[in-house]
């Protein structure tokens, strides 16, 4: 079975973009490959989260992801600051990483611009400029410039071909697969094979913000969570954007319309959306009505996994168990790879 790698970063709760976007696709994964899916907190510490903010959110994330359905039988679930051999790797790769190419990616420019305060605007040498004034010595980590060779680690330490990475990861990906060619080359070995993103694809559906335009994010505002109880729910879809409604039959929806008809797709019975479309185009469409049912449906969904969000989150000496057991199986793939790198560099293996 080929072996596939995701990193989760733990901010916040888990909404239904996240869950028709990437997680319903893990769970079809976790079937077909051998699949890691970790918590990325160290990643996190490019943003100096405080303890509390890093215990309480990677409990979330396990917890919400568990309700989903994730199921540590099949995927090895774990806690990346559980394996320590990740940062060992990540050691190796950073002494062949270049300061030029890691300074030159897009994410890197943009974090160190908003830790440095310096608007998009700015001109392109700005970064590189600010980040050597005295003042600033020490505003951009090292950390965040050295962000995508743990990433990499994170990948390769398991020696994955798959990672299933939104499109915004795509520069990340490309070095990873550079530091893998580059261990390789560097000591002529065909060792660490190169990992393609696979990108969540056709089959996962982009569920639209219901505030008009675009798609569901948390930074957008717009997003409805698993955890949001039937009240919030509803007074969420309730204030969704809608219109005046269609003059003539058959009309095209406009954008904030289209949304509520594709939510509705999602989460209804074939038979409701087939209602509400003919009514719409028969220009007797009445959007109380439709959001009416929308949230219950959104609510008939979301029931289930917020009970067993609860429960997870009640049960700490399960979510421990599942976070230990990750961890054991993960540092067996991660020490049976970072003994050989040790070897190949010229150190004793373990
Ligand atoms: N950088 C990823 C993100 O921002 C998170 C991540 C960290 C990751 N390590 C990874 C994703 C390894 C896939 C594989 O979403």
């Amino acid at each position: 079975m080929e072996t596939v790698v995701s990193g989760i970063r733990p901010t916040g709760n888990l909404h239904l973009g996240n869950y028709f976007g990437a997680v319903k696709s893990f769970l079809r994964m976790q079937d077909e490959y051998n699949c890691f899916f970790f918590i990325a907190d160290w990643h996190s510490l490019t943003t100096h989260p405080h303890p509390d903010n890093i215990r309480n959110s990677v409990k979330t994330i396990l917890s919400e992801y568990l309700a989903c359905g994730i199921d540590p039988e099949k995927a090895t679930i774990y806690i990346q600051s559980d394996v320590p051999e990740v940062v060992e790797l990540y050691l190796y790769l950073n002494m062949n990483a270049g300061i030029g190419e890691l300074m030159r990616t897009a994410s890197f420019k943009d974090k160190a611009r908003q830790q440095l305060h310096i608007s998009r605007e700015g001109c392109e040498g700005d970064v590189e400029k600010e980040i050597f004034n005295e003042g600033n010595k020490h505003s951009v980590s090292a950390g965040l410039l050295t962000y995508p060779t743990l990433m990499a680690a994170d990948i390769i330490i398991h020696k994955a071909l798959k990672v299933p990475v939104g499109k915004d990861q795509e520069q990340n990906m490309e070095m990873a697969r550079r530091f893998a060619r580059r261990f390789n080359s560097t000591y002529g070995v065909d060792f660490f094979p190169e990992p393609a993103s696979f990108h969540l694809g056709n089959k996962s559906v982009k569920v639209p913000g219901l505030d008009g335009s675009g798609k569901m994010g948390k930074s957008e505002g717009n997003a409805i969570y698993l955890i949001d109880d039937e009240k919030t729910i509803k007074k969420k879809v309730m204030k969704a954007v809608s219109d005046a409604g269609p003059t003539e039959p058959n009309s095209v929806k406009p954008e904030p319309i289209a949304n509520l008809f594709t939510m509705m797709e999602i989460v209804s019975e074939k038979e409701t959306y087939d209602f509400f479309n003919e009514k719409y185009n028969n220009c007797e469409i009445r959007y109380g009505d439709m959001k009416k049912q929308l949230a219950e449906d959104i609510n008939k969904f979301c029931a289930p996994i917020r009970e067993r969000i609860l429960d997870m989150a009640a049960n700490t000496e399960y979510l421990d168990k599942v976070a230990r057991m990750g961890a054991e199986k993960a540092r067996e793939s991660a020490s049976k790879t970072l003994n050989e790198v040790r070897q190949i560099i010229g150190f004793r293996p373990y």
